[in-house]
């Protein structure tokens, strides 16, 4: 009987803290309901491609190459300016002069991976003009055709006249997009960030990063470079595991991206003879027996004896297999 208060009060206080515990778990999922509401607000505010980026390539930075590419971009009636350019002019493919494939002359400046030493140089081109023009969601670029059988609402979606400047640059991109690659190249057009992400990925695996090529806006397009103390090689750990992709020119941002058996990566300090520091990408490629001669002339080697290298201007985009660091 004696034990009765305090059993009384045990069950009391057992009752008081069952009543806490309630409100204190109410108070604690009502907070975590805020928090969940706060962070899926903080996500819906990122841009869709840095959303994708962050799930499949977490702990990975984005070059700036293409986060400068992530805003919102230009759909429908776009800015159109950046048509202006010739693309053959501005066309950096390795394959410029290669056998069979016209094109301007090439404004690719090769060397030898032998002669990738510090101390060394020579005139390269690193800066580029490439277009303004933005990614778009994956989803808003799979909602727009891009295919040449569907050039007439391509062009009704800009408001283009067939036969314009505007016209002929998108022929030739999707015309570039669905033509075969050359012989060991495997290659796909990117509309969008997540899908340039997920070839990466199919091409590659996960464990990979994105590295590009900056030079300062105000750097000479064409001047001498030599080679800094510091070079990294890319390749070292794996082997010839190198996905390059290059921007065209088109209303958004779409990138060819490709492939080859035998290429690698090297990331290579360079200073400008006008003082400026680069940073550059350069990709050798091991295989060149069928390259177009006229550009060993130059290196005073033959075709497909010797590993052949050229630096990615900035804007272009190398996926590598991630460094050990
Ligand atoms: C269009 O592009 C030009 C230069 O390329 C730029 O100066 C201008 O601000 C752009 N206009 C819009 C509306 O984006
Ligand atoms: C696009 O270019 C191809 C090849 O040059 C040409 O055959 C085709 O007629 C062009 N299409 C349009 C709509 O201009
Ligand atoms: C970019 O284009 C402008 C105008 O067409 C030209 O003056 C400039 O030299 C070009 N820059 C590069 C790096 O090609
Ligand atoms: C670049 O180097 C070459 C040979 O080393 C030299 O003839 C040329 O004058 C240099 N150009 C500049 C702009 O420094
Ligand atoms: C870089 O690594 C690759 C792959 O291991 C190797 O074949 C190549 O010789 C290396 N390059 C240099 C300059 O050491």
């Amino acid at each position: 009987m004696g034990f009765l208060p305090f059993r009384i009060f045990a069950f009391f206080t057992l009752y008081i803290s069952d009543f806490l515990y309630l409100v204190l778990m109410r108070i604690l999922t009502i907070l975590r309901l805020t928090l969940m509401a706060m962070a899926s607000y903080a996500t819906t505010l990122l841009p869709p491609q840095l959303h994708y980026w962050n799930s499949i390539l977490p702990d990975t930075t984005m070059p700036k190459a293409l986060s400068q590419l992530v805003q919102p971009g230009l759909v429908g009636k776009g800015n159109l300016s950046f048509f202006s350019q010739d693309a053959a002019r501005n066309c950096w493919c390795v394959f410029v002069n290669y056998k069979g494939k016209s094109g301007g002359p090439s404004q690719v400046f090769f060397f030898l991976e032998k002669d990738m030493h510090p101390g060394n140089g020579k005139k390269y081109r690193l800066a580029k003009n490439s277009t303004r023009a933005t990614f778009l969601s994956r989803k808003t670029a799979e909602s727009i055709p891009f295919s040449s059988s569907k050039m007439p609402q391509i062009l009704h979606q800009y408001s283009l006249k067939p036969g314009s400047v505007e016209a002929i640059r998108i022929n030739e991109t999707i015309q570039e997009c669905e033509s075969q690659g050359i012989i060991g190249e495997k290659k796909q057009c990117a509309t969008s960030l997540e899908s340039m992400i997920d070839y990466a990925a199919f091409k590659l695996g996960r464990n990979i990063e994105a590295v590009s090529t900056e030079v300062e806006k105000a750097a000479a397009a064409v001047q001498n470079y030599t080679i800094s103390p510091g070079m990294k090689n890319l390749s070292a750990a794996y082997k010839n595991k190198v996905l390059v992709c290059r921007k065209l020119n088109y209303p958004y941002a779409v990138f060819y991206c490709h492939a080859f058996q035998s290429i690698r990566a090297y990331m290579v300090p360079l200073r400008g003879s006008d003082g400026i520091t680069v940073k550059a990408v350069a990709i050798c490629h091991t295989d060149t027996s069928e390259w177009n001669p006229k550009i060993f002339q130059d290196l005073k080697v033959k075709p497909g004896t010797i590993p052949v290298c050229h630096f990615l201007p900035d804007g272009d985009i190398a996926w590598v297999l991630k460094q050990k660091h």
